[in-house]
């Protein structure tokens, strides 16, 4: 967990690409500028390792030093996300293969097989010098490990890794019946009679074995986070107190993050939004930090990068206009962010990413429009002490699940089904509404959450149909979708009638399903008498108890249900067959949080985002305005002092155009 009493404010900081002379200057501009943390060394590996075994840290020593005689915390790095070129000239085979056999040779980063005993152990070797060197150093107060694991190469194919997966299956199997059976080997003669038969997944004629699939990732995720553990281990012998982290990268696919943070002591991610994305990027922005917030279990985390102007990574890096990075931070930590950081403080001169923005820009600091900006949120949030460690309450979860997600982007499927974009849509209702949402696993803790919904839960692991009734009979509501409860962990299909393991609790079953090609609009009529529409999909749909509450009128099915409605237990399942339009699912979704009291905290217009933090007896409501327009928010009976104006505000108030108010309620 965090430690801070402030929270924190800085950037990643790379001094070796500059002449000494310069980091005085850095020092004093990062005062300037409210910075109280920067993340040190993370690509710094050939600088504090020139040769093999030789360690030189006097360098480092005196930037700490500096940064400590000016007030700046560190954020370590283990540095080991870019291996030098003497370890890649010595050890070639550490180098990674693409599904094609191609090798990616060093030149730019992240280069490494995770599975090279090479590389393992000289990243071993550097955080072990490093956490000992460090061990005292009052300037580090948490650590940084590698880097964004897995952001260039998601997976490996060499034969070092085929042999480690081998580890892995027996482990795993213990018999080769065993894998041939979870494997579904039978089909198209993919028998294995020697565990030496067996590779990973690599490029093949057509479709790969799904479950072959399915455990090469789950195997490669465990494989990257070995690594991860073996530096936070050797860590936590040095500085058992310090809080060690690695940066997440929002949602990204290939790990699976609820493993992950298992293994961290609070999270933190990188947030990239396009300006250009508008209210959809804001969306998108704000779930990755409410995934962030969830997998450390709704604890304080950190924004570990984000840009001051622009990246340039896109094929077209477009400036965030004046205000917008400020407005992106306040999100952030309106979300539970304890701390905003850039990538990076300084533009770089020289490398590949010589064109991406900074925190001190090209033009130097004082003629920046972009250090004023910077400088400028950087004093604010040194008023904000009152706000570290307060936490964002959500009593309802969505339920956001790896596994699930790689089995829905295997490549046979009836049909192509965006897991990602759906758990999105869902999560966008609860955004507009100004609802607080959590993300949890199949698998997760569920208890404290009133509303669990689990789009397109295809994958129903062994136990988490267990799960969902004990939290429905407990009185929970639980709303799932079409393409759920199809298939086990090996993804073999659960026979008898879709959804057949939570059809009990759902009150129907599910006979067939019935994709629709693009344009083609389904009728859906309401029980109450009003129409929408549907699309994309319907499950042909069994009611057995269940009550339809509202049905398919143009199906070739008469009447087929398309929304469905059980009592169990204390709780209610609700079960979508069919792709509502968002209108319908917003009026669905809104009478669910009615029925549970789940309401908002103000009324606000679009374009105002509104959450609260909470610590001990204080609440913090903050009120965001991403529109250019003035807003006017109902603050629904809450007063309270605003901590950044000093201003009161009760009844209603007008948000100045992308005006931030965080009140302190009374
Ligand atoms: C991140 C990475 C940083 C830097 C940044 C540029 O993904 O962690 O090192 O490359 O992107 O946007």
């Amino acid at each position: 967990m965090l430690q801070n009493t402030h929270l924190y404010y800085g950037g990643d900081y790379n001094p070796e690409q500059w002449p000494e002379s310069v980091w005085q200057e850095d020092a004093r501009l990062m005062q300037t500028a409210g910075v109280n943390l920067v993340s040190l060394g993370i690509f710094s590996w050939a600088k504090l390792e020139p040769a093999p075994g030789q360690y030189e840290f006097a360098w480092l020593d005196r930037v700490i030093d500096l940064l400590h005689q000016h007030g700046i915390s560190v954020d370590l790095a283990t540095a080991t996300a870019s291996p030098p070129a003497w370890l890649v000239r010595r050890y070639p085979e550490l180098l990674p293969q693409d599904a094609n056999g191609t090798v990616l040779h060093s030149g730019s980063r992240q280069h490494y097989c995770p599975n090279s005993p090479h590389y393992r152990e000289a990243a071993a070797a550097l955080t072990r010098q490093l956490a000992e060197h460090y061990r005292h150093h009052p300037a580090v107060v948490m650590w940084h490990i590698n880097n964004e694991y897995g952001c260039h190469v998601a997976s490996c194919f060499c034969d070092r890794c085929a042999a480690a997966f081998r580890g892995w299956l027996k482990a795993r199997y213990a018999t080769l019946d065993a894998l041939n059976e979870a494997w579904g080997t039978a089909f198209w003669s993919q028998w294995y009679g020697d565990w030496e038969e067996i590779f990973p997944p690599r490029k093949t004629p057509t479709m790969a074995n799904p479950a072959q699939q399915i455990d090469y990732k789950r195997f490669y995720s465990d494989s990257v986070l070995a690594l991860h553990r073996r530096e936070y281990e050797i860590i936590k012998e040095h500085t058992p107190g310090l809080p060690v982290t690695t940066n997440f990268m929002g949602f990204f696919g290939p790990f699976d993050y609820h493993q992950w943070a298992r293994h961290v002591d609070f999270t933190s991610w990188d947030s990239y939004p396009d300006p250009n994305d508008g209210v959809n990027g804001l969306a998108v922005n704000a779930a990755a930090h409410d995934l962030t917030r969830s997998l450390g279990g709704g604890k304080p985390f950190l924004l570990m990068e984000q840009v001051s102007s622009q990246v340039s990574w896109r094929p077209v890096n477009s400036l965030k206009p004046p205000g917008q990075m400020r407005l992106h931070s306040y999100q952030a930590v309106s979300r539970g962010a304890d701390g905003v950081l850039f990538f990076q403080w300084r533009a770089a001169r020289a490398g590949a990413e010589k064109y991406h923005g900074a925190m001190v820009p090209h033009v130097g600091a004082e003629r920046s429009r972009v250090f004023r900006e910077v400088a400028d949120l950087g004093r604010e949030l040194q008023t904000l002490d009152a706000l570290a460690g307060s936490r964002v309450r959500a009593k309802v979860g969505i339920v956001f699940d790896y596994p699930n997600w790689w089995a829905l982007n295997l490549e046979s499927k009836p049909a192509q089904l965006d897991y990602l974009s759906r758990v999105l849509e869902y999560h966008r209702f609860f955004y507009d509404a100004n609802l607080p949402v959590d993300f949890v696993s199949a698998d997760g803790d569920w208890s404290g959450y009133r509303l669990v919904l689990a789009p397109h839960l295809c994958q129903l692991r062994t136990g988490v149909d267990e799960r969902i009734r004990t939290f429905v009979r407990d009185g929970g509501t639980f709303l799932t979708t079409y393409f759920s409860g199809i298939t086990d962990e090996n993804e073999h299909v659960i026979l008898g009638g879709y959804a057949g393991k939570i059809s009990d609790l759902l009150g129907i079953w599910v006979e067939e399903w019935d994709p629709q090609p693009p344009g083609r609009i389904l009728h859906v009529q309401w029980a109450d008498g009003t129409h929408s529409e549907a699309s994309d999909w319907c499950d042909l749909v069994h009611l057995q108890g269940a009550s339809a509450l509202a049905v398919l009128t143009n199906h070739f099915i008469s009447k087929t249900p398309a929304v469905t409605q059980n009592a169990y237990g204390k709780g209610q399942a609700y079960y979508l067959a069919a792709q509502l339009d968002a209108a319908a699912r917003t009026k669905l979704l809104s009478s669910i949080c009615r029925d549970l009291d789940l309401e908002a905290p103000v009324d606000a217009p679009p374009g105002v985002e509104a959450t609260l933090r909470e610590k001990n007896s204080s609440r913090f409501l903050f009120l965001l305005n991403h529109t250019n327009t003035p807003a006017d928010v109902c603050l629904k009976g809450h007063a309270g002092r605003d901590l950044l104006s000093g201003k009161n505000h009760n009844g209603r108030t007008i948000l100045a155009p992308q005006e931030t108010l965080i009140l302190n309620l009374d």
